[in-house]
């Protein structure tokens, strides 16, 4: 039995130590905002913070978790208002086929937490690892400006 902080939220986890968390949160915890792509660290499909850094969840075990502090995608709206992220995805129309778009926008978000201006080689390193089949990288990019104007 593993305990974890998950969007302020103790839960108790009945699962093995090396259960990446990705499957923690999807099947035994039922959010399912975060998405599997790859299953390796590749792809950033799985994206979620941990302690405001993200982090990839499906290479992430359980058992690595520890008390440290645990977001999901299901956390930024919790007050039922979008955040600013969110905000400006919708704006813009950010997402094609969508499936990337919950790692991409927890990415941005975490980015935008640690830097509130970044420029566009900012917005790039950051969100380099969160491939998009559909290629919304400009529109991505512009939405992250638009979230922290
Ligand atoms: Fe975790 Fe691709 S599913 S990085």
């Amino acid at each position: 039995m593993y305990r974890v902080m998950i969007n302020g939220t103790r839960h108790e986890v009945d699962a093995e130590a090396d259960t990446p968390l990705l499957w923690v949160l999807r099947d035994f915890l039922s959010l399912t905002g975060t998405k599997f792509g790859c299953g390796m660290g590749l792809c950033g499909a799985c994206t979620v913070s941990l302690n405001g850094r993200p982090v990839r969840a499906c290479s992430l075990p359980l058992g690595d978790v520890g008390d440290a502090q645990v977001q999901t995608i299901e956390s930024l709206a919790a007050s039922g208002e979008l955040n600013p992220v969110q905000q400006a995805w919708l704006e813009l129309d950010v997402a094609q086929c969508g499936y990337c778009q919950s790692g991409q926008i927890m990415a941005a978000t975490l980015l935008l937490e640690q830097n509130p201006a970044p420029d566009d080689a900012a917005i790039d390193a950051a969100m380099a690892g969160n491939l998009c089949r559909c290629g919304t990288y400009q529109r991505i990019r512009e939405a992250v400006k638009l979230a922290a104007s």
